[in-house]
């Protein structure tokens, strides 16, 4: 018997005036499970991720979170079938998202910018929001920068503090975009440590990501996208290992070759 999926897209689609960008996008995650979406810039996968949490409206298909429709009461995919901001925020409880870019407030401490989504958007007390928060950071090690402001940190702490101010507000399901690609290589690590954890913790996610090995190790299922659309799906081993795809085989090239043979001498 399955369960109810906690996040499902049926036929999801998205156009910017008469650029596609998402078609016929179809996905089912089961509570616990660990989802990466790969592809190419420009392929769709921030879009697809915007979608799920209806932060970008979709205008075909549908998207379930634990059993609701989310954004739309109506028949069509228009306006006038749009639900108030107060439904959709109430059917995308169970979700947060981490951001490429980290996103922070910069005029905010730590402690403030992790507070702020608990008070400004759960409308927690400010006590309790303090508390959820100071959760949250030790969670991911960073209790001793509560006080800190963002720019004093590192691009891996700032990704820390933005996976922290996702986790404060007690997700079912979290979203992350590309978390460590605005990030110097020596800083990947401790946000990837961070994510591992959160995995081994049984946080369900959905993951935009290049770390294919990363990828390869966490997940139960990957999605390769290219123009706006589902080329493959699978469990990583066989996707990674045996892609049925010329255009996956392509695009996994550079992960598999990538070789430190010497260039070869130039004889004068
Ligand atoms: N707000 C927007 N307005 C118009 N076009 C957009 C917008 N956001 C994204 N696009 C276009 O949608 C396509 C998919 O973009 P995106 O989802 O960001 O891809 P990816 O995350 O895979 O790099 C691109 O062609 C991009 O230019
Ligand atoms: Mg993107």
């Amino acid at each position: 018997m399955s369960t109810l999926p906690l996040l499902e897209l049926r036929s999801v689609g998205k156009s910017y005036g008469s650029n596609r960008v998402l078609s016929d996008f179809d996905l089912r995650i089961q509570p616990g499970e660990i989802v990466s979406l790969i592809g190419p810039s420009g392929s769709g996968k921030t879009t697809a991720l915007r979608c799920m949490n209806f932060l970008e409206r979709y205008d075909e298909g549908e998207v379930w979170i634990d059993g609701q429709l989310l954004g739309y009461s109506g028949p069509g995919r228009c306006e006038a079938d749009r639900d108030s901001e107060a439904k959709v925020d109430k059917v995308r409880n169970p979700l947060s998202m981490v951001f490429q870019q980290f996103n922070l407030w910069p005029h905010m401490t730590v402690r403030e910018n992790v507070m702020a989504p608990l008070v400004l958007g759960k409308k927690i007390a400010k006590a309790q929001a303090r508390d959820l928060a100071d959760q949250a950071l030790a969670r991911v090690g960073l209790g001793a920068k509560a006080d800190a402001y963002p720019a004093r940190l590192s691009g891996g702490q700032q990704q820390r503090v933005g996976i922290a101010r996702a986790l404060a507000v007690k997700p079912r399901l979290m979203l992350l975009d590309e978390p460590t690609s605005a990030l110097d290589p020596e800083l990947v690590e401790e946000v990837l440590h961070v994510i591992r954890s959160l995995a081994d913790d049984g946080m369900t996610m959905v993951m935009v990501t290049h770390e294919m090995s990363f990828a390869a190790q966490i997940s139960n299922q990957v999605v390769f996208m290219e123009a706006g659309k589902i080329v493959e799906t699978g469990a990583p081993q066989s996707l990674f290992l045996t892609p049925k795809t010329e255009r996956l085989r392509q695009f996994l090239s550079p992960w598999f070759n990538r070789s430190l043979t010497p260039r070869t001498q130039v004889t004068p």
